[in-house]
């Protein structure tokens, strides 16, 4: 697990005083019940744990066998989750970094194929090399800038040519990632993201889209999911 460096520079517990609002008649009180200290972990959403329903939907959850598609919860939960998405059908897998390498290597379809994604993704640092070590895809990364973008002129430069040296492997696929993590939880707009799909387009490219926080982008920018990943062929929530 990813542990804050000594200097890491938010405040990592937070100490909460609880009021109360009484009613006397015409007046308003507020009154300090007993300080309550609630402490918040804000290392990272993913130490978040759930709830008791969420806990008690999962232990009642109808199951079946998934792999022969008789899973009545995984169907509802795929199908919700491609019409969320705007995409054709949706895959249940157990992790994100799952979701990211199944989508790369469905896109890099043979061995030598290269993905331009940011040089802070997650894909990229957190991911154990994935792409690489399984699927033989070899990373071209562009720096993130601090909005979580990377220069669609820099991706732009950072696509091989088909017709360029034979020694270079072959750019297949172009990563975003939204919000982006490493920068803060940066949200993407949507032009910019409008613009790398058509970039990608232009070069017969696919666009993955890392969602691990696509709905938090969607609350921030108050847009629908569907509409953030329009342009994108696959997306990992
Ligand atoms: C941006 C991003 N992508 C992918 C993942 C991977 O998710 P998982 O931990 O489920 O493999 C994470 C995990 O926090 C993430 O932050």
């Amino acid at each position: 697990m990813w542990m804050p460096p000594p200097d890491f520079p938010v405040q990592l517990t937070h100490t909460i005083s609880v009021t109360e609002t009484v009613r006397d008649g015409n007046c308003l009180f507020i009154k300090m019940v007993t300080p309550v200290i609630r402490t918040v972990d804000l290392r990272s959403d993913t130490v978040t744990k759930p709830t008791e329903s969420m806990r008690s939907a999962m232990a009642k959850a109808e199951v079946d066998d998934d792999v022969l598609g008789n899973d009545p919860t995984a169907l509802v939960l795929e199908r919700v989750v491609a019409e969320i998405a705007g995409k054709e059908a949706a895959m249940f897998v157990p992790s994100g970094s799952m979701g990211n390498l199944i989508s790369v290597l469905v896109h890099c379809d043979e061995r030598g194929s290269e993905v331009i994604l940011g040089d802070d993704s997650h894909i990229h640092i957190y991911e154990n090399g994935g792409v690489s070590s399984l699927g033989g895809v070899h990373p071209r990364t562009v720096k993130n800038e601090e909005d979580g973008t990377m220069e669609i002129s820099s991706i732009e430069a950072a696509v091989r040519s088909p017709k360029g040296d034979l020694h270079y492997p072959v750019t297949k696929l172009i990563c975003l990632e939204n919000t982006q993590a490493n920068c803060g939880g940066r949200c993407l707009p949507i032009e910019y993201i409008d613009k790398v799909g058509e970039l990608a387009k232009k070069h017969g490219l696919k666009l993955h889209i890392d969602g691990a926080r696509i709905f938090n982008a969607s609350v921030a920018l108050g847009v629908p999911v569907k509409r953030i990943v329009q342009a994108a062929d696959s997306v990992s929530v």
